[in-house]
């Protein structure tokens, strides 16, 4: 049986039609306008069209970068994109003419990583993505947590911080503002300004132009300033599981998302701050912490699955 999961992402939207054994059958990419939501179901509907010719497909499942209800339709609200109440099954199933599922994202790519990737045989998953926000996923006993009302594992939106950085959720000082990709580019730009001297890998890369790649290379090139944002960023993501663990107890964690790609810059690292701030630490077993093993394809294959079992 062949469904297709469908990942949207700020700029683009990742689509691809999956077997039953998670195997990617063919693959597409969209570019998407992230200040136009409404524009996404038609890119979406689009991308549908153009994987079903000549094929049975059985359902679309659609990863989103949001807060999803219950009935897995509406994004009822998104703290980095434009969404607000949106009814994007009901618009998507309108336009395809076949069963739709919307997933949050980081709920895809946990799924996905837990059926078919680093997850696989393991109990107890927290999955965490790190991009533009922080996403969260929990797979217990071989089922996503959902929570009561659809929003559950929102965990970029712990407020780690008193009168930290603003969120994008409205809050203050959330999880996301201190251990994703933005944080790791608004950290490396602060101290750049601070100690210009420290940085000179990095603003010489960047010419005035700062992104996580320019802080990734600066940091291989040992660029003092660069080097600290990802430690940083491996301090705040290891105390970030360890309070984690002390709630749920996982056996693993998935550490996934765009800046894993660097994880050689920070994983061994948020694995010391894990271990060093674990509440009990001693008397109890070490969760491992794994890094992501289906990469940018984790979303697509999650939210296929979990069309599949709809
Ligand atoms: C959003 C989540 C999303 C995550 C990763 C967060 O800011 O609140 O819904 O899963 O970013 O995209
Ligand atoms: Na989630
Ligand atoms: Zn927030």
């Amino acid at each position: 049986m062949l469904t297709i999961g469908v990942d949207i992402g700020g700029t683009k939207v990742a689509a691809g039609v999956v077997d039953d054994n998670g195997e990617i059958v063919e693959h597409t990419l969209r570019p998407t306008a992230a200040d136009r939501p409404d524009k996404v179901a038609e890119t979406v509907a689009d991308v549908v069209r153009e994987l079903s010719e000549g094929r049975d497909i059985e359902a679309v499942g659609v990863g989103a970068a949001g807060f999803v209800d219950e009935s897995r339709s509406v994004i009822r609200f998104a703290p980095n994109l434009a969404w607000r109440e949106e009814p994007l099954q009901k618009k998507i199933s309108g336009l395809v003419g076949l069963p739709v599922v919307v997933e949050n994202d980081a709920n895809a790519m946990a799924w996905g990583e837990t059926r078919f990737g680093a997850g696989r045989g393991q109990s107890h998953v927290v999955c965490i993505t790190l991009g533009t926000g922080i996403g969260g996923g929990l797979v217990f006993d071989g089922k996503l947590y959902r929570g009561r009302w659809g929003m559950g594992a929102e965990l970029g939106h712990m407020q780690v911080q008193p009168g930290g950085r603003e969120c994008g959720c409205g809050n203050i000082g959330c999880w996301e503002q201190y251990a994703s990709g933005n944080a790791l580019v608004k950290e490396a730009k602060k101290l750049a300004e601070e100690h210009p001297e420290r940085a000179a890998t990095l603003l010489g890369l960047a010419g005035g132009k700062i992104e996580g790649e320019e802080v990734t290379e600066a940091a291989r090139h040992g660029d003092e300033v660069s080097l600290e944002a990802f430690r940083s960023l491996a301090d705040w993501l290891g105390q970030g599981m360890a309070d984690l663990a002390a709630i749920l107890d996982p056996g693993c964690f998935i550490v996934g998302g765009g800046v894993s790609r660097a994880a050689d810059l920070f994983m061994d690292r948020a694995r010391e701050a894990f271990a060093e701030r674990l509440t009990g630490r001693g008397h109890r077993p070490l969760a491992e912490i794994r890094l992501a093993e289906l990469g940018a394809s984790a979303g697509v294959v999650g939210a296929a699955d979990l069309a599949r079992r709809r």
